[in-house]
């Protein structure tokens, strides 16, 4: 029997301070996530200075409060795991800091994680992944398309050529005056709404790409023109019409590029996995186009950013011996790979 993999995993890539013990890449002992959004709310969005100042604040307390729950102490870990990119800069710095002190300190070697692998991996919690596998890749800073055709071996077939899908829902969002994160609040608001409004379709071409900013502002035409002209916006029927129409091309080319890459697996990753219209749209529509292709979709708990993602990711890229050193910088726009 292969002997356990123990990994104490930080994640600090954005607004969430968050820390996981994670045993086997599959079986979390302890997490515990620090959000900042409630202070960021007052700003409308994250202020990255901000962020990385509350980063410094609390990952002492969060390595402490993981450790306390596991009822472990750093010298029952394996290795120490980290988010190296991407993400804001000063915010990564934290976390690589704190593990590159962890490792000095308790001579544990260092495990760097591409965030997005985070986001993946974080399906190992509810099931075994199969390959070739097709990952959907929605949050606030991506929207690819990630085919693996083994473990930990990635290749982005199409990403967004502008805006990421959760960036496009917390910029209307923010229009309508709704409380940042948008998306969570244009998901509520959509389900009493209907697909009222005719919204120019995001282009829907023959690659795997996606763009969002055509629809996005689209929508902040809308708004800006109906209230010019001192009518009235129906806001459950906007939250609909655009998330529908966001999430058709979304959906259809994961479809497409789940065919064409003849997957046996699609996964649903990042935070704008938690929409429940997503998340029902794509089982849906795999159930009746690719019968044959399992579909997982993250439970919400693990959707938005955490650190058990990274310790489920890191676990892999231990196996495969990617190990970093303490010289290794945070890297703000790390290629995954
Ligand atoms: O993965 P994540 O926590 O951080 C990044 O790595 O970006 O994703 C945050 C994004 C935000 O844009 C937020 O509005 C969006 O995920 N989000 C949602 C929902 N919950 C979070 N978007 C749509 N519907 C939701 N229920
Ligand atoms: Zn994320």
């Amino acid at each position: 029997m292969e002997k356990d993999v123990v990994l104490l995993a930080i994640e600090s890539s954005c607004d969430e301070t968050a820390v996981a013990i994670v045993k086997n890449g599959n079986e979390i002992i302890s997490s515990v996530v620090s959000t900042q959004i409630s202070i960021h709310k007052k700003f409308g969005g994250v202020i990255p200075e901000v962020a990385s100042r509350l980063h410094v604040e609390n990952v002492s307390v969060v390595i402490e409060e993981a450790l306390a729950k596991a009822n472990m102490s750093v010298e029952d870990v394996d290795a120490i795991a980290y988010t190296l990119g991407p993400g804001l800069i000063g915010s990564l710095h934290v976390g690589v800091m704190a593990a590159k002190t962890l490792a000095f300190a308790y001579n544990k070697p260092l495990v760097p994680v591409h965030h997005i692998a985070g986001h993946i991996f974080a399906n190992r919690f509810v099931d075994e992944l199969e390959y070739p596998l097709m990952s959907l890749v929605v949050s606030g800073g991506h929207t690819e398309l990630v085919y693996l055709k083994d473990p930990y071996s990635f290749e982005v077939v199409g990403e967004t050529l502008d805006d990421a899908i959760g960036e496009a829902y917390d910029k209307v969002a923010r229009v309508m005056s709704l409380p940042y994160p948008g998306g969570p609040e244009i998901d509520k608001l959509a389900k009493q709404g209907t697909f009222a409004y005719n919204l120019t379709k995001p282009k829907n071409d023959d690659s795997y790409d996606f763009s969002f900013s055509g629809l996005k502002s689209t929508v902040l035409q809308f708004i800006d023109r109906e209230r010019r002209n001192g009518r009235e916006i129906n806001n459950a029927d906007l939250a609909c019409s655009f998330q529908e129409t966001a999430l058709d091309v979304l959906v259809g080319k994961s479809v497409r590029a789940a065919r064409d890459y003849d997957v046996k697996h699609i996964v649903l990753a990042g935070g704008v996995a938690a929409n429940s219209r997503l998340r029902s749209l794509i089982t849906e529509t795999f159930e009746k186009e690719l019968p044959n292709v399992k579909v997982t979709i993250p439970p919400l708990w693990c959707c938005t950013d955490n650190a058990a993602m990274i310790g489920a990711a890191g676990y892999y890229a231990y196996q495969a011996g990617r190990f970093g050193t303490l010289k290794d910088k945070a890297s703000p726009s790390m290629d995954l790979f």
